[in-house]
């Protein structure tokens, strides 16, 4: 079993970017893997506090570009093209709300959200599979035609099935461990590009 490293090189490198976190290399990474991201896009992200990764989509859109940010705690914005909105992403009045403050359908759909954990397996496995499923209803009501969702997902029995079903709503999906993640980490990051509302109506 891999030793449990708190402070490994990513920890370093975000303190002395002045970064809250280590989470901000882990999208650095998967926007240049994958081309998420081009100046001008509209980006929804999901679970934003404390900002780090707002601080690299507001770089990635540039001034033309928008990125919206919401949480249950509030969150500063980093960046004039940079709105955070405060609440449950369950509410469907918060959900209206970014979709206002996007002014448009988003090109992508982040989302780094994760529950408290409770330490009971079962508990703390259906509470991530249910932000899952919750950042999925968000991202097919949210992106536009060929548009593209990120989000960080936990190897448990649930994420086979979840994964599967992305099909019928994406033309490409792909699951990844980035490097910043930490050792010993179950946490991976799903990415699915091309997004259909054609298909989603088949899917109905
Ligand atoms: C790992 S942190 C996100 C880190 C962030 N991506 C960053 O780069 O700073 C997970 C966040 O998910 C948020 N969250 C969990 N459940 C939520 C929900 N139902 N609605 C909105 N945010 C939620 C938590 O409040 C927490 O701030």
């Amino acid at each position: 079993m891999p030793r449990y490293q708190p402070r490994d090189k990513f920890y370093r490198m975000a303190r002395q970017k002045g970064l809250p976190s280590r989470a901000a290399f882990k999208l650095e990474e998967l926007l240049a893997r994958y081309r998420l991201v081009h100046p001008g896009d509209r980006v929804l992200d999901l679970g934003c506090a404390p900002g780090g990764w707002l601080a690299v989509l507001a770089k990635a859109v540039g001034p033309k570009g928008r990125v919206v940010g919401i949480d249950l705690v509030a969150c500063r914005s980093p960046a004039p093209v940079v709105i955070t909105l405060a609440g449950d992403l369950n509410d469907e009045a918060l959900r209206q709300a970014a979709y206002q403050a996007l002014g448009d359908r988003a090109d992508l759909v982040t989302c780094d959200m994760a529950p408290k954990l409770s330490g009971v397996r079962d508990r703390d496995q259906k509470a991530m599979s249910e932000l899952l499923e919750l950042a999925l209803k968000t991202a097919t009501e949210t992106l536009k035609p060929g548009g593209a969702l990120v989000g960080k997902v936990f190897m448990n029995a649930g994420l086979k099935p979840t994964v599967e079903r992305l099909g019928a709503f994406f033309s490409a999906t792909d699951l990844v461990r980035p490097q910043a993640t930490r050792r010993g980490s179950a946490e991976l990051y799903l990415v699915a590009a091309g997004f259909s509302r054609a298909i989603r109506q088949c899917a109905k």
